[in-house]
This record gives C-alpha cells, structure tokens and sequence, in this order.
C-alpha cells in the first residue's frame, strides 16, 4: 500500500454506448485503486444506478459510490477532490445537456467501446464531443473477442483501424469478453477480490497502468 504520490487529485469520466462497460470498468479500476492505498470514490450519475446498486452487494466497501445526478457532477468535483486521490464518474449511456460541462470539468475522459460496427460507431461520436471541448479521451475496447495465437480477432482489428483513421487514442490492450465480469459483479466482487495471476484481472492492471501513465501522472 502506497499513499496518492501526486500533488493534486484526479478525476476521470468514463463514457460510451450503454452497455459497453463504464460500471464495469469504474468499479474494477476504482478496487485497483483502491488496493494501493489510494482514496477513491466513484461517482455514479447513471440514473440506472448501477454502480449503487453493486455497492450495496459489496461487503466491503474499500472504496466509496456516491449516488448523484448528472448536472450535480461538477460542483461535486472539486468537493470529492477534497476527500478523494481519485474520483471516478461513471456517466449514463446517452449525452445529456450537461454532458459537455461535465467533460470539461474532468480531468480526462475514458470511452468504453466494444469493437462492433454500431458500437464503434458511437465511440466515434464521443471521440469527437470530447474534441469538441479540447478534451482528450483514451478509447479502451472492452467485452472483446478473444486473441489467438497473439493475434488480434479481425474484429477487433477492424474496429481499432476505424478509431485509428479518426484519429482517436486507443489503448494498446483489451478488456476480453468474458463470464467473469458479470459473475463478480452479481457477487457485490471486483477483479481485486481475483488472484493476481487471473486474466480478467491482469487486464485491468494493464488498463490501469496505461490510465496511470497517461492521466494520472499529467495531471495528479
Ligand atoms: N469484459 C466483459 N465480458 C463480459 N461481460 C461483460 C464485460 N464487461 C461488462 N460485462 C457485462 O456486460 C453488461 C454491461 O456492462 P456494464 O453495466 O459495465 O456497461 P455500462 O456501459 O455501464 O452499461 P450502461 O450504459 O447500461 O450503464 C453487464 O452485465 C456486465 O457484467
Ligand atoms: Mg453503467
């Protein structure tokens, strides 16, 4: 366990098309977080309240899940940056009034995406909103095809060709479709409750290490 080792606190949105694992994301990156000592909240402004819901299955509560509305997020940041290292907002699945404000007040934005036609399609789109407010945002592939013989699915590959020529950031690795995810989640768990050698986990630790590198360190 180590303390935030950065002077200021951080906050991170994560968006994308419903379904394509925001919740998922924020909670296993918060317990990642979480695990090395770091204060950590996630702020759940999906009014479909999944991340609340799965903290109330949650034994233990090693971090925190703060129910609120979206518009209420950007006043809300700075007070949670007086508590929290790290703060996690966990967005609903469609762009609201408030959601260009929103992207601005974070520090960085992460769009969730599974490497699908209509799915890549909407990535694109918050790829490009993000832009528009002089935002940046790393585009992370989630619930995708497995690799083989270290070879990307040519799905995948597709789906990474379109973000490439759209000139959006991609995560070099992949969050892969797997039965895990929805188990821990059912069970109130996270990837940190995983033993270190679990794929699904050593995933997440790869995502986290990249967010580490990219966000945290530019503006923590
Ligand atoms: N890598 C994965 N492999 C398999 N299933 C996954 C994976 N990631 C998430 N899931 C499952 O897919 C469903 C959607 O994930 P999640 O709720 O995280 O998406 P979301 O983007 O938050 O959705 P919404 O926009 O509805 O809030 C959940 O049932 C979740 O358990
Ligand atoms: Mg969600």
């Amino acid at each position: 366990m180590t303390q935030y080792p950065y002077s200021r606190p951080v906050s991170l949105l994560l968006l994308g098309k419903g379904g394509a694992g925001k919740t998922t994301s924020a909670l296993s990156l918060a317990s990642i977080s979480a695990s090395m000592g770091w204060r950590t909240i996630v702020l759940d402004a999906d009014p479909q309240r999944s991340a609340s819901e799965w903290d109330a299955l949650n034994p233990t509560g090693t971090f925190a899940v703060h129910t609120t509305e979206v518009g209420a997020v950007p006043a809300l940041l700075n007070r949670a940056k007086t508590h929290y290292d790290i703060v996690f907002i966990d967005h609903p699945p469609a762009s609201y009034g408030g959601t260009k404000k929103l992207i601005r007040a974070a520090d960085h934005c992460m769009i969730c995406a599974r490497p699908y036609q209509f799915d890549i399609t909407q990535a694109l789109e918050w790829v490009d909103l993000v832009k528009t407010e002089s935002m940046r945002a790393l585009v992370a592939l989630t619930a995708a095809s497995p690799r083989r013989q270290g070879k990307n699915a040519p799905i995948v590959e597709e789906a990474r060709q379109r973000l490439a020529e759209a000139g959006a950031d991609i995560w070099r690795g992949q969050i892969t479709h797997r039965l895990t995810h929805p188990e821990l989640i059912a069970r109130g768990k996270t990837i940190a409750d995983l033993p270190t050698d679990r794929l699904a986990r050593a995933e997440y630790e790869s995502l986290w290490s990249a967010l580490r590198k990219q966000v945290v360190a530019s503006h923590g």
